[in-house]
């Protein structure tokens, strides 16, 4: 797959700083991993002090690169100031909300409605926030970019991973609306819908699948797509499935409906190139 940003001008775009909410493990670790590989400093944020720090260490003495970590739980009710605090003095260019839980997965009725509110929490209030606090900062700066992590199953609803599910869908719409927002302001927004990542979490949900990607490929091939559309769907396999739930071309249908809002807020409307699902296949 052809990136649009490659080398400097990846650098240029998306550095010298990359901020990851829940950059700790799983396939946030695997972004981080790629960014410190072509010289992006790193802030990490996740809960377990030791976890990040560990990350971290590994980073700093494998790439080179400054790491910084901020311990922050993302469904705190100081979420904003914590991360203004850890950015102030950096000049952030990317920006990627990766943490999101499918712990706890399930009947709807067999957990209390506060167990799925802190599933929105997690996966809904915090990529709202933080792409709103660094989407200012990036559209004011006029070039960057942001990751949103969502999920295949954000495509359809399903017992069992009812609200997992339905939280995913808030995150892909998201960013579809931000990419035609932010677009024309410079700032390029990928909703990334994994399929199954062998991640120690998703081995011990699901105990594991051999058709599980590789986080890395997951992070290299989301990184290669910046740029280029509003959603992406690692792994070819995870493209052909998302194609046939998903038939109707998803951008002239975003550009349609931001032509009409456009028009009844009095607001510009911009045209914008991409590529639907990154299906290039
Ligand atoms: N793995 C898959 O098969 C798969 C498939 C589709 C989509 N996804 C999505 O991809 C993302 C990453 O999945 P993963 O399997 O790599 O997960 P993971 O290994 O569990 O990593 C999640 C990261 O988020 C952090 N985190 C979790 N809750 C947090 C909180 N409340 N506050 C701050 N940080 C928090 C974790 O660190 P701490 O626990 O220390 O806070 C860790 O750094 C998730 O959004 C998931 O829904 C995964």
């Amino acid at each position: 797959m052809d990136a649009r940003y490659e080398g400097e001008a990846f650098i240029n775009r998306f550095g010298p700083w990359a901020a990851i909410a829940g950059g700790s493990d799983g396939i946030g670790r695997a972004f981080a991993e790629v960014l410190a590989e072509r010289g992006l400093h790193l802030l990490l944020i996740a809960r377990d002090e030791s976890k990040l720090e560990g990350t971290a260490d590994a980073l700093r003495s494998t790439h080179g690169v400054e790491v910084r970590t901020a311990s922050i739980d993302l469904t705190g009710a100081d979420l904003e100031q914590g991360v203004a605090a850890a950015l102030d003095g950096l000049d952030l260019g990317l920006f990627i909300y990766n943490a999101g839980s499918g712990r706890g997965m399930g009947p709807f009725l067999e957990s209390d409605a506060s167990h799925w509110l802190h599933q929105m929490d997690l996966s809904c209030r915090g990529p709202l926030l933080l792409s709103h606090q660094v989407g200012r900062t990036l559209c004011a700066r006029g070039r960057g970019g942001i990751v949103i992590m969502s999920s295949l199953s954000s495509l359809c609803g399903s017992a069992y991973t009812t609200t997992y599910a339905a939280s995913k869908a808030f995150d892909t719409i998201l960013a579809e609306g931000l990419w035609q927002e932010f677009g024309p302001k410079g700032v390029d927004v990928v909703g990334c819908l994994a399929g199954s990542t062998d991640t120690e979490t998703f081995r011990e949900d699901t105990g594991g699948s051999p058709d599980a990607m590789d986080p890395r490929d997951v992070a290299v091939e989301t990184l290669a797509f910046l740029g280029r559309g509003p959603t992406f769907v690692p792994g070819a396999a995870n493209r052909a499935g998302a194609k046939a739930m998903w038939p109707v071309p998803r951008i002239p249908l975003i550009q349609a409906l931001s032509r009409v809002n456009a028009e009844n807020f009095g607001l510009p409307y911009h045209e914008l190139e991409g590529e639907e699902f990154g299906i290039l296949d």
